[in-house]
């Protein structure tokens, strides 16, 4: 039951970090081809106000409830290594922990990453967790 609450809310969190990506990427990025530089900045100050406040904390509740998830599911390591589980789940929370240093860092102590400032890499990491969070089941 525990288990089951714990991934809603992974799931849940993923979604509205992931989606806001998705949008990010996909669509609010072309505000730019209709507006000057100046009007751009304001237009997206007018909503980045509401995505500060949401799409952070929302990294920190998928990080933290994928550290609960992954103690639960991950298992002992066999004599024979890792199981296709075990190692498509380990890239899926490294990528996942990456992006929750890199943004955690970034939004609360003012650390910029010193590459790939847009959103494009968190974007790609997203998609990349997505597949692997399927994948990851395949009986191989
Ligand atoms: C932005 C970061 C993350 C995103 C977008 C994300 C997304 C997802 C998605 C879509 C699933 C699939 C759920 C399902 O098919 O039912 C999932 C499952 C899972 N995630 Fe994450 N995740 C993130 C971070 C993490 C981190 C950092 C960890 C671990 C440290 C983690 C551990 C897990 C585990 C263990 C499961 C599978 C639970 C099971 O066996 O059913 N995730 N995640």
């Amino acid at each position: 039951m525990t288990f089951v609450f714990i991934k809603t809310i992974h799931l849940f969190a993923a979604f509205i970090y992931g989606g806001f990506l998705i949008t990010d990427n996909l669509f609010l990025n072309k505000i730019k081809r209709s507006y000057s530089e100046e009007e751009h900045a304001a237009i997206r100050e007018s909503f980045m106000k509401y995505v500060r406040k949401v799409v952070p904390p929302s990294l920190i509740v998928a990080v933290l409830t994928g550290l609960y998830l992954i103690s639960q599911v991950y298992g002992p390591i066999g004599p024979d290594g890792l199981t296709w589980f075990q190692s498509v789940l380990s890239l899926k929370a490294f990528l996942g922990i990456w992006l929750g240093l890199r943004g955690g860092l970034q939004v609360y102590f003012k650390i910029q990453p010193f590459v790939f400032k847009s959103h494009v890499l968190p974007f790609a990491f997203v998609i990349t967790i997505i597949f692997l969070s399927q994948f990851m089941y395949l009986p191989v």
